[in-house]
């Protein structure tokens, strides 16, 4: 298993795995303006085929004139059924963080998981050290909950 940055090449690739995984899809558009404009906080796994298998994919919120500190954003992440449990999930978000803090001086990441996804959340808070910062209400679709996670991020 090889683990790198994602490339324009993979992003049919990591929708497909998006489109296997997940019920939040993005529109080529999306998955290519990310890919373009923060080349290198994207990371793929990918089999001895070249095949992709899990990604990570991830942006960065600017610092603002309300004094918001740049940060990074997880917007999506996973893993083929196949391959997990075998610690892909866990090095991608740790590459991809690493990453934000010494390309953009990222002091903290954030996402959201759904309330009953118990895997992710497991990967977020115990293996990463997430922290929940809210509860958002009706924040999905079909209007499950979102957790909004966050973790700091050790200076460059
Ligand atoms: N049950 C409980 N804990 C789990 C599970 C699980 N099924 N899967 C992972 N974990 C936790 C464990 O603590 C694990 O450590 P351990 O194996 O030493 O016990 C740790 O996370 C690291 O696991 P990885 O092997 O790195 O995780 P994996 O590569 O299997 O990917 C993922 C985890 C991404 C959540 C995968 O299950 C997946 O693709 N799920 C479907 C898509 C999804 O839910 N994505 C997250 C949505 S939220 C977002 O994208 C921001």
């Amino acid at each position: 298993m090889n683990i790198r940055v994602a490339r324009v090449e993979d992003l049919m690739g990591m929708q497909s795995t998006n489109l296997q995984n997940l019920p939040e899809n993005y529109v080529m558009k999306f998955w290519i303006y990310h890919a373009m404009t923060w080349p290198q906080i994207s990371f793929v796994a990918e089999d001895h085929m070249g095949r992709i298998v899990g990604y990570v994919l991830a942006k960065i919120e600017e610092p603002n004139e309300e004094g918001e500190v740049a940060h990074g954003h997880v917007n999506s992440i996973s893993v083929l059924r196949s391959y997990r449990r075998l610690g892909l999930a866990k090095k991608l978000m740790l590459l991809s963080q690493e990453a934000m803090v010494s390309v953009y001086k990222a002091k903290f990441v954030s996402l959201h998981v759904r309330k009953s996804n118990k895997a992710a959340i497991a990967l977020y808070k115990d293996t990463l050290g997430f922290k929940i910062a809210e509860i958002e209400k009706k924040y999905y679709g079909d209007g499950e909950d979102a957790l909004s996670m966050r973790l700091d991020l050790p200076s460059s």
